[in-house]
Protein backbone atom coordinates (compact mmCIF):
# COMPACT_ATOMS: atom_id res chain seq x y z
CA UNK A 1 0.00 0.00 0.00
CA UNK A 2 1.21 2.97 -0.99
CA UNK A 3 2.11 5.94 2.12
CA UNK A 4 3.25 9.25 2.72
CA UNK A 5 7.01 9.56 4.53
CA UNK A 6 7.33 12.78 5.76
CA UNK A 7 10.40 13.87 7.99
CA UNK A 8 9.17 17.21 9.10
CA UNK A 9 10.72 20.17 10.54
CA UNK A 10 12.21 22.10 7.18
CA UNK A 11 10.56 25.57 6.28
CA UNK A 12 8.75 25.43 2.56
CA UNK A 13 10.26 28.14 0.49
CA UNK A 14 9.98 28.81 -3.30
CA UNK A 15 7.30 29.13 -6.12
CA UNK A 16 4.96 26.55 -6.72
CA UNK A 17 2.75 26.36 -9.91
CA UNK A 18 -1.01 25.54 -9.15
CA UNK A 19 -2.88 23.25 -11.74
CA UNK A 20 -6.44 23.40 -13.17
CA UNK A 21 -9.51 23.27 -10.58
CA UNK A 22 -10.41 19.61 -10.50
CA UNK A 23 -14.29 20.50 -9.16
CA UNK A 24 -14.83 22.73 -12.25
CA UNK A 25 -13.02 19.96 -14.21
CA UNK A 26 -15.54 17.36 -12.73
CA UNK A 27 -18.33 19.50 -14.11
CA UNK A 28 -17.08 21.03 -17.45
CA UNK A 29 -15.88 17.23 -19.03
CA UNK A 30 -19.47 16.20 -17.99
CA UNK A 31 -21.18 19.28 -19.88
CA UNK A 32 -18.57 18.54 -22.72
CA UNK A 33 -21.28 16.16 -23.57
CA UNK A 34 -23.73 18.07 -24.65
CA UNK A 35 -22.82 18.80 -27.91
CA UNK A 36 -22.00 16.63 -31.13
CA UNK A 37 -19.06 18.91 -31.77
CA UNK A 38 -15.74 18.42 -30.20
CA UNK A 39 -14.29 20.83 -27.38
CA UNK A 40 -10.98 21.02 -26.42
CA UNK A 41 -10.46 21.32 -22.99
CA UNK A 42 -7.05 22.85 -21.40
CA UNK A 43 -5.70 22.64 -17.62
CA UNK A 44 -7.64 19.69 -17.23
CA UNK A 45 -5.70 18.62 -13.54
CA UNK A 46 -4.31 15.03 -13.96
CA UNK A 47 -5.89 13.30 -11.04
CA UNK A 48 -8.01 10.14 -10.05
CA UNK A 49 -11.08 12.02 -9.70
CA UNK A 50 -11.04 14.00 -13.54
CA UNK A 51 -9.72 10.81 -14.92
CA UNK A 52 -12.72 8.58 -13.30
CA UNK A 53 -15.37 10.72 -14.74
CA UNK A 54 -13.26 10.57 -18.31
CA UNK A 55 -13.73 6.98 -17.91
CA UNK A 56 -17.55 7.28 -17.16
CA UNK A 57 -17.59 9.50 -20.36
CA UNK A 58 -16.02 6.44 -22.59
CA UNK A 59 -18.31 3.99 -20.64
CA UNK A 60 -21.70 5.48 -22.19
CA UNK A 61 -19.54 5.38 -25.73
CA UNK A 62 -18.44 9.34 -25.38
CA UNK A 63 -14.55 9.37 -26.94
CA UNK A 64 -11.96 11.12 -25.10
CA UNK A 65 -8.51 12.13 -26.42
CA UNK A 66 -5.28 12.95 -24.58
CA UNK A 67 -4.02 15.27 -26.49
CA UNK A 68 -1.16 15.79 -23.62
CA UNK A 69 -1.19 15.53 -19.91
CA UNK A 70 -3.91 18.09 -19.48
CA UNK A 71 -5.43 18.85 -22.19
CA UNK A 72 -8.44 16.59 -23.75
CA UNK A 73 -10.11 16.89 -26.72
CA UNK A 74 -13.88 14.90 -26.03
CA UNK A 75 -16.61 14.02 -28.59
CA UNK A 76 -20.16 13.45 -27.40
CA UNK A 77 -21.47 12.35 -30.37
CA UNK A 78 -21.18 8.80 -30.61
CA UNK A 79 -22.52 8.54 -26.94
CA UNK A 80 -25.22 5.42 -27.24
CA UNK A 81 -26.09 4.86 -23.42
CA UNK A 82 -27.24 6.74 -20.72
CA UNK A 83 -26.40 5.03 -18.16
CA UNK A 84 -24.07 5.41 -15.94
CA UNK A 85 -22.68 2.53 -13.56
CA UNK A 86 -22.39 2.02 -10.17
CA UNK A 87 -18.79 2.02 -9.89
CA UNK A 88 -17.99 5.03 -11.11
CA UNK A 89 -20.48 7.16 -8.89
CA UNK A 90 -18.65 5.05 -6.23
CA UNK A 91 -15.37 6.28 -7.13
CA UNK A 92 -16.38 9.96 -7.71
CA UNK A 93 -19.74 11.61 -6.12
CA UNK A 94 -19.71 14.10 -9.04
CA UNK A 95 -20.90 12.07 -11.74
CA UNK A 96 -24.35 13.05 -10.59
CA UNK A 97 -23.17 16.11 -13.14
CA UNK A 98 -23.81 13.12 -16.18
CA UNK A 99 -27.23 13.53 -14.69
CA UNK A 100 -27.73 17.08 -15.71
CA UNK A 101 -26.06 17.02 -18.99
CA UNK A 102 -27.50 13.99 -20.22
CA UNK A 103 -31.37 14.72 -19.18
CA UNK A 104 -30.13 18.29 -20.98
CA UNK A 105 -28.98 16.91 -24.07
CA UNK A 106 -31.23 13.77 -24.22
CA UNK A 107 -33.97 14.54 -21.87
CA UNK A 108 -32.84 11.55 -20.15
CA UNK A 109 -30.41 10.07 -17.77
CA UNK A 110 -30.36 7.08 -15.07
CA UNK A 111 -27.50 7.55 -12.57
CA UNK A 112 -27.04 5.27 -9.38
CA UNK A 113 -28.23 7.47 -6.05
CA UNK A 114 -25.18 8.37 -4.42
CA UNK A 115 -24.23 7.18 -1.37
CA UNK A 116 -22.85 8.42 1.93
CA UNK A 117 -19.72 9.95 2.11
CA UNK A 118 -16.91 10.73 4.27
CA UNK A 119 -17.65 13.93 5.24
CA UNK A 120 -21.15 13.15 5.92
CA UNK A 121 -24.89 13.20 4.78
CA UNK A 122 -25.23 14.52 1.11
CA UNK A 123 -28.46 14.74 0.10
CA UNK A 124 -29.26 15.11 -3.83
CA UNK A 125 -32.58 16.63 -3.10
CA UNK A 126 -31.85 20.18 -4.41
CA UNK A 127 -30.63 18.43 -7.98
CA UNK A 128 -33.80 16.68 -8.21
CA UNK A 129 -36.29 19.42 -7.10
CA UNK A 130 -34.39 21.23 -9.78
CA UNK A 131 -34.80 18.83 -12.55
CA UNK A 132 -38.69 18.10 -11.82
CA UNK A 133 -39.38 22.16 -11.66
CA UNK A 134 -37.50 21.48 -15.86
CA UNK A 135 -40.51 19.30 -15.95
CA UNK A 136 -38.69 16.22 -15.87
CA UNK A 137 -39.84 12.66 -14.23
CA UNK A 138 -37.41 11.82 -11.55
CA UNK A 139 -37.75 8.70 -9.67
CA UNK A 140 -35.79 6.48 -7.58
CA UNK A 141 -36.21 2.82 -8.11
CA UNK A 142 -33.75 -0.03 -7.47
CA UNK A 143 -30.90 2.55 -5.95
CA UNK A 144 -30.87 4.52 -9.07
CA UNK A 145 -32.41 8.09 -10.09
CA UNK A 146 -34.20 7.90 -13.42
CA UNK A 147 -34.68 11.56 -14.90
CA UNK A 148 -36.28 11.62 -18.14
CA UNK A 149 -38.66 14.27 -19.93
CA UNK A 150 -40.46 14.80 -23.26
CA UNK A 151 -39.76 18.34 -23.28
CA UNK A 152 -37.71 20.63 -20.66
CA UNK A 153 -39.08 23.90 -20.29
CA UNK A 154 -37.61 27.29 -18.32
CA UNK A 155 -38.35 27.83 -14.75
CA UNK A 156 -38.24 29.37 -11.73
CA UNK A 157 -36.41 27.71 -9.41
CA UNK A 158 -35.34 28.38 -5.58
CA UNK A 159 -32.88 26.63 -3.91
CA UNK A 160 -33.22 25.58 -0.53
CA UNK A 161 -29.79 25.56 1.03
CA UNK A 162 -26.76 27.12 -1.29
CA UNK A 163 -25.87 23.97 -2.97
CA UNK A 164 -22.79 23.98 -5.73
CA UNK A 165 -23.44 20.72 -7.07
CA UNK A 166 -27.47 21.24 -7.65
CA UNK A 167 -26.47 24.87 -8.74
CA UNK A 168 -24.20 23.58 -11.88
CA UNK A 169 -26.21 20.66 -12.37
CA UNK A 170 -29.56 22.28 -12.68
CA UNK A 171 -27.78 25.11 -14.68
CA UNK A 172 -26.64 22.44 -17.29
CA UNK A 173 -30.41 20.86 -17.56
CA UNK A 174 -31.49 24.11 -18.48
CA UNK A 175 -29.51 25.31 -20.85
CA UNK A 176 -31.21 23.43 -23.15
CA UNK A 177 -34.59 23.69 -22.01
CA UNK A 178 -37.53 26.09 -23.92
CA UNK A 179 -37.96 29.41 -22.52
CA UNK A 180 -36.13 31.05 -19.74
CA UNK A 181 -35.04 29.29 -16.24
CA UNK A 182 -34.21 31.08 -13.21
CA UNK A 183 -32.14 29.73 -10.16
CA UNK A 184 -32.41 32.37 -7.20
CA UNK A 185 -29.77 31.38 -4.08
CA UNK A 186 -27.39 30.05 -6.59
CA UNK A 187 -23.86 29.13 -5.51
CA UNK A 188 -21.33 31.77 -6.23
CA UNK A 189 -18.11 29.54 -6.28
CA UNK A 190 -15.71 30.59 -8.47
CA UNK A 191 -16.00 26.95 -10.27
CA UNK A 192 -19.97 27.74 -10.79
CA UNK A 193 -18.93 31.26 -12.80
CA UNK A 194 -16.16 28.20 -14.80
CA UNK A 195 -19.04 25.88 -15.65
CA UNK A 196 -21.41 29.05 -16.66
CA UNK A 197 -18.38 30.58 -19.28
CA UNK A 198 -17.82 27.11 -20.45
CA UNK A 199 -21.45 26.54 -21.73
CA UNK A 200 -21.73 30.33 -23.16
CA UNK A 201 -18.56 29.57 -24.96
CA UNK A 202 -20.90 26.62 -26.61
CA UNK A 203 -23.64 29.00 -27.36
CA UNK A 204 -25.64 28.81 -24.02
CA UNK A 205 -26.77 32.09 -23.04
CA UNK A 206 -25.88 31.97 -19.12
CA UNK A 207 -26.03 35.03 -17.06
CA UNK A 208 -25.72 36.05 -13.71
CA UNK A 209 -23.82 33.17 -12.68
CA UNK A 210 -21.05 34.48 -9.13
CA UNK A 211 -24.26 35.72 -7.91
CA UNK A 212 -27.33 34.34 -6.26
CA UNK A 213 -29.81 34.52 -9.50
CA UNK A 214 -28.51 32.84 -12.61
CA UNK A 215 -30.65 33.32 -15.49
CA UNK A 216 -30.40 31.08 -18.81
CA UNK A 217 -32.26 31.38 -21.66
CA UNK A 218 -32.60 28.00 -23.21
CA UNK A 219 -31.46 27.42 -27.10
CA UNK A 220 -31.64 24.60 -29.28
CA UNK A 221 -28.42 23.50 -29.43
CA UNK A 222 -24.45 23.83 -28.03
CA UNK A 223 -21.51 23.74 -30.58
CA UNK A 224 -17.83 22.71 -29.73
CA UNK A 225 -15.42 24.99 -28.09
CA UNK A 226 -12.20 25.39 -27.02
CA UNK A 227 -11.73 26.48 -23.36
CA UNK A 228 -8.89 26.71 -20.58
CA UNK A 229 -9.99 25.54 -16.76
CA UNK A 230 -9.43 28.58 -14.04
CA UNK A 231 -6.65 27.58 -11.67
CA UNK A 232 -7.63 25.50 -8.18
CA UNK A 233 -8.51 27.42 -5.70
CA UNK A 234 -8.25 24.99 -3.00
CA UNK A 235 -5.12 23.48 -3.84
CA UNK A 236 -3.80 27.13 -4.23
CA UNK A 237 -5.07 27.22 -0.24
CA UNK A 238 -3.50 24.29 0.46
CA UNK A 239 0.05 25.53 -0.64
CA UNK A 240 -0.16 29.01 1.20
CA UNK A 241 -1.32 27.23 4.76
CA UNK A 242 1.31 24.87 4.07
CA UNK A 243 4.09 28.27 3.85
CA UNK A 244 2.15 29.11 6.90
CA UNK A 245 2.60 25.72 8.85
CA UNK A 246 6.04 24.97 8.46
CA UNK A 247 7.05 28.65 8.95
CA UNK A 248 8.07 28.72 5.14
CA UNK A 249 7.61 31.49 2.00
CA UNK A 250 5.97 30.07 -0.60
CA UNK A 251 5.18 31.79 -3.83
CA UNK A 252 1.79 30.11 -5.20
CA UNK A 253 1.82 30.79 -9.06
CA UNK A 254 -1.02 30.92 -11.75
CA UNK A 255 -3.89 31.87 -9.18
CA UNK A 256 -6.41 34.12 -9.41
CA UNK A 257 -6.02 36.17 -6.30
CA UNK A 258 -9.47 37.43 -5.58
CA UNK A 259 -10.87 34.03 -5.63
CA UNK A 260 -8.32 33.28 -2.78
CA UNK A 261 -9.42 36.03 -0.37
CA UNK A 262 -11.03 34.37 2.43
CA UNK A 263 -7.65 32.38 2.49
CA UNK A 264 -5.71 35.07 2.08
CA UNK A 265 -7.60 37.44 5.19
CA UNK A 266 -7.10 34.27 7.69
CA UNK A 267 -3.53 34.23 6.79
CA UNK A 268 -3.39 37.47 7.48
CA UNK A 269 -5.28 37.50 11.16
CA UNK A 270 -2.74 34.77 12.45
CA UNK A 271 0.24 36.73 11.60
CA UNK A 272 1.85 35.91 7.99
CA UNK A 273 1.99 38.35 5.37
CA UNK A 274 0.09 37.69 2.21
CA UNK A 275 1.63 40.17 -0.78
CA UNK A 276 -0.55 39.60 -3.80
CA UNK A 277 0.52 40.57 -7.21
CA UNK A 278 -1.62 39.79 -10.75
CA UNK A 279 -1.51 35.71 -10.91
CA UNK A 280 0.21 35.03 -7.62
CA UNK A 281 0.38 35.46 -4.05
CA UNK A 282 3.23 34.94 -1.94
CA UNK A 283 2.95 33.79 1.88
CA UNK A 284 5.77 34.93 4.24
CA UNK A 285 5.63 32.96 7.63
CA UNK A 286 8.10 35.06 9.66
CA UNK A 287 6.39 35.49 13.04
CA UNK A 288 4.87 33.34 14.75
CA UNK A 289 1.21 32.09 14.69
CA UNK A 290 -1.47 33.17 16.72
CA UNK A 291 -5.33 32.53 17.30
CA UNK A 292 -8.17 33.25 15.63
CA UNK A 293 -11.62 32.09 14.65
CA UNK A 294 -13.36 30.83 11.81
CA UNK A 295 -16.31 29.69 10.15
CA UNK A 296 -17.04 27.55 6.94
CA UNK A 297 -19.93 29.35 4.58
CA UNK A 298 -20.27 29.11 0.57
CA UNK A 299 -18.01 31.49 -1.36
CA UNK A 300 -16.96 34.36 -0.92
CA UNK A 301 -17.01 32.75 2.57
CA UNK A 302 -14.23 30.81 3.99
CA UNK A 303 -14.06 27.53 2.26
CA UNK A 304 -15.44 24.33 4.28
CA UNK A 305 -12.52 22.52 1.24
CA UNK A 306 -10.00 24.84 3.41
CA UNK A 307 -11.54 23.67 6.84
CA UNK A 308 -8.52 20.97 7.86
CA UNK A 309 -5.93 22.65 6.54
CA UNK A 310 -6.70 26.15 8.63
CA UNK A 311 -7.42 23.40 11.69
CA UNK A 312 -4.07 22.16 11.17
CA UNK A 313 -2.48 25.42 11.37
CA UNK A 314 -4.61 26.63 14.33
CA UNK A 315 -3.43 24.01 16.17
CA UNK A 316 -0.48 25.32 16.33
CA UNK A 317 -0.83 28.71 16.92
CA UNK A 318 -0.58 30.66 20.12
CA UNK A 319 -3.80 30.86 22.04
CA UNK A 320 -7.61 29.41 21.45
CA UNK A 321 -9.32 29.04 18.01
CA UNK A 322 -12.54 28.16 17.20
CA UNK A 323 -13.40 26.46 14.13
CA UNK A 324 -17.07 25.93 12.70
CA UNK A 325 -18.22 23.97 10.35
CA UNK A 326 -20.97 25.13 8.46
CA UNK A 327 -21.76 22.90 5.32
CA UNK A 328 -20.95 19.32 6.22
CA UNK A 329 -22.09 17.80 9.22
CA UNK A 330 -19.23 15.26 9.86
CA UNK A 331 -15.68 17.13 8.61
CA UNK A 332 -13.87 16.76 11.79
CA UNK A 333 -12.58 13.10 11.66
CA UNK A 334 -9.27 13.67 11.24
CA UNK A 335 -8.88 15.60 14.11
CA UNK A 336 -8.15 12.15 16.19
CA UNK A 337 -5.06 11.47 13.99
CA UNK A 338 -4.15 15.39 14.49
CA UNK A 339 -4.47 14.23 18.18
CA UNK A 340 -2.31 11.61 17.81
CA UNK A 341 0.59 14.29 16.81
CA UNK A 342 0.23 15.88 19.72
CA UNK A 343 -2.85 18.51 18.98
CA UNK A 344 -5.24 20.03 21.36
CA UNK A 345 -8.61 19.87 19.70
CA UNK A 346 -11.88 19.52 21.19
CA UNK A 347 -14.99 18.97 18.74
CA UNK A 348 -18.53 19.53 20.30
CA UNK A 349 -20.80 19.19 17.34
CA UNK A 350 -19.95 21.35 14.34
CA UNK A 351 -17.24 23.63 16.79
CA UNK A 352 -13.77 22.41 17.05
CA UNK A 353 -12.18 24.31 20.08
CA UNK A 354 -8.23 23.95 19.56
CA UNK A 355 -5.81 25.21 22.02
CA UNK A 356 -2.44 25.72 19.88
CA UNK A 357 0.59 23.75 21.13
CA UNK A 358 4.07 24.87 20.22
CA UNK A 359 4.83 21.65 18.16
CA UNK A 360 3.40 18.31 16.80
CA UNK A 361 4.68 15.23 16.52
CA UNK A 362 5.77 12.54 13.76
CA UNK A 363 2.98 9.78 13.93
CA UNK A 364 1.59 7.06 11.81
CA UNK A 365 -1.49 8.55 10.63
CA UNK A 366 -4.60 7.67 7.92
CA UNK A 367 -6.19 9.77 5.56
CA UNK A 368 -9.96 9.50 6.25
CA UNK A 369 -10.56 11.86 3.03
CA UNK A 370 -9.44 14.23 0.01
CA UNK A 371 -8.71 17.39 1.93
CA UNK A 372 -8.25 16.21 5.88
CA UNK A 373 -5.49 14.05 4.04
CA UNK A 374 -3.96 17.18 2.25
CA UNK A 375 -4.00 18.77 5.63
CA UNK A 376 -2.24 16.16 7.55
CA UNK A 377 0.14 16.27 5.26
CA UNK A 378 1.27 19.94 6.32
CA UNK A 379 1.09 18.86 9.71
CA UNK A 380 3.43 16.02 9.08
CA UNK A 381 5.94 19.01 7.39
CA UNK A 382 6.03 20.79 10.37
CA UNK A 383 6.10 17.82 12.86
CA UNK A 384 9.30 16.83 14.97
CA UNK A 385 10.56 13.60 13.48
CA UNK A 386 9.03 11.03 10.83
CA UNK A 387 5.07 11.07 10.00
CA UNK A 388 4.09 8.03 7.87
CA UNK A 389 0.30 8.79 6.20
CA UNK A 390 -1.54 5.72 4.71
CA UNK A 391 -4.83 6.31 2.35
CA UNK A 392 -3.27 8.41 0.18
CA UNK A 393 -4.91 7.78 -2.36
CA UNK A 394 -7.77 9.99 -0.99
CA UNK A 395 -5.14 12.99 -1.62
CA UNK A 396 -4.16 11.69 -5.44
CA UNK A 397 -8.33 12.24 -5.73
CA UNK A 398 -7.53 15.90 -5.96
CA UNK A 399 -3.58 16.79 -5.59
CA UNK A 400 -1.78 16.35 -8.81
CA UNK A 401 2.30 15.58 -8.02
CA UNK A 402 1.79 17.05 -4.60
CA UNK A 403 4.68 15.21 -3.08
CA UNK A 404 7.01 16.48 -5.70
CA UNK A 405 5.75 19.95 -5.65
CA UNK A 406 6.18 19.67 -1.89
CA UNK A 407 9.35 18.44 -2.50
CA UNK A 408 10.75 21.20 -4.75
CA UNK A 409 10.21 23.91 -2.18
CA UNK A 410 12.26 21.65 0.34
CA UNK A 411 10.33 18.90 1.82
CA UNK A 412 11.45 15.95 2.98
CA UNK A 413 8.44 13.55 1.59
CA UNK A 414 8.75 10.49 -0.45
CA UNK A 415 5.44 8.17 -1.75
CA UNK A 416 6.78 4.76 -0.21
CA UNK A 417 5.34 1.32 -1.39
CA UNK A 418 7.00 -1.20 1.53
CA UNK A 419 8.56 -1.25 4.73
CA UNK A 420 11.92 -1.70 3.00
CA UNK A 421 11.74 2.07 1.02
CA UNK A 422 9.92 3.68 4.13
CA UNK A 423 13.11 2.37 5.89
CA UNK A 424 15.46 3.88 3.28
CA UNK A 425 13.66 7.01 3.78
CA UNK A 426 14.45 6.84 7.58
CA UNK A 427 18.00 5.97 6.78
CA UNK A 428 18.11 8.96 3.87
CA UNK A 429 16.72 11.77 6.59
CA UNK A 430 18.17 10.75 9.75
C1 LIG B 1 -18.93 20.59 -3.79
C2 LIG B 1 -17.48 20.22 -3.91
C3 LIG B 1 -16.90 19.94 -2.53
C4 LIG B 1 -17.17 21.11 -1.59
C5 LIG B 1 -18.64 21.49 -1.61
C6 LIG B 1 -18.93 22.77 -0.83
C7 LIG B 1 -17.36 19.18 -6.07
C8 LIG B 1 -17.18 17.94 -6.85
N1 LIG B 1 -17.35 19.07 -4.74
O1 LIG B 1 -19.59 19.45 -3.26
O2 LIG B 1 -15.50 19.75 -2.68
O3 LIG B 1 -16.82 20.72 -0.28
O4 LIG B 1 -19.07 21.72 -2.95
O5 LIG B 1 -18.18 23.82 -1.34
O6 LIG B 1 -17.47 20.26 -6.61
N2 LIG B 1 -27.15 19.87 -0.10
C9 LIG B 1 -28.48 19.56 0.07
N3 LIG B 1 -29.19 19.09 -1.01
C10 LIG B 1 -28.62 18.93 -2.23
C11 LIG B 1 -27.26 19.26 -2.40
C12 LIG B 1 -26.54 19.73 -1.31
O7 LIG B 1 -29.02 19.69 1.17
O8 LIG B 1 -29.32 18.51 -3.15
C13 LIG B 1 -26.36 20.40 1.06
C14 LIG B 1 -25.18 19.53 1.42
O9 LIG B 1 -25.55 18.51 2.30
C15 LIG B 1 -24.25 20.53 2.06
C16 LIG B 1 -24.53 21.82 1.29
O10 LIG B 1 -25.78 21.63 0.64
O11 LIG B 1 -24.62 20.75 3.41
C17 LIG B 1 -23.50 22.16 0.24
O12 LIG B 1 -23.30 21.05 -0.61
P1 LIG B 1 -22.84 21.22 -2.12
O13 LIG B 1 -22.37 22.63 -2.33
O14 LIG B 1 -23.86 20.69 -3.03
O15 LIG B 1 -21.60 20.26 -2.17
P2 LIG B 1 -21.16 19.34 -3.37
O16 LIG B 1 -21.56 19.94 -4.67
O17 LIG B 1 -21.52 17.93 -3.07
Amino acid sequence: MEQYAIKGGNPLVGEVEIGGAKNAALAILAASIMTDETVLIENVPDVRDTNVMMQAIESIGGIVERIDRHTVKISGKSIMDLVIEDDFIKKIRASYYLLGALLGKYKKAQVTLPGGCNIGLRPIDQHIKGFRALGADVRIEHGLIIAEAQRLRGSHIYMDVVTVGATIDVMMAAVMAEGQTIIENAAKEPHVVDVANFLNSMGAVVRGAGTDVIRIKGVPRLHGTEYTIIPDQIEAGTFMFAAAVTKGDVTVKNVIPKHLESISAKLNEIGCEVEESDDAVRVVAAKPLTHTHVKTLPYPGFPTDMQPQITVALGLSRGTSIVTESIFENRFKYVDELTRMGASIKVEGNTAIIDGVPRYTGASISAPDLRAGAALVIAGLSAEGTTIIDDIKFIERGYEDFHIKLQTLGAQIEKVNSERELHKFRLKTG
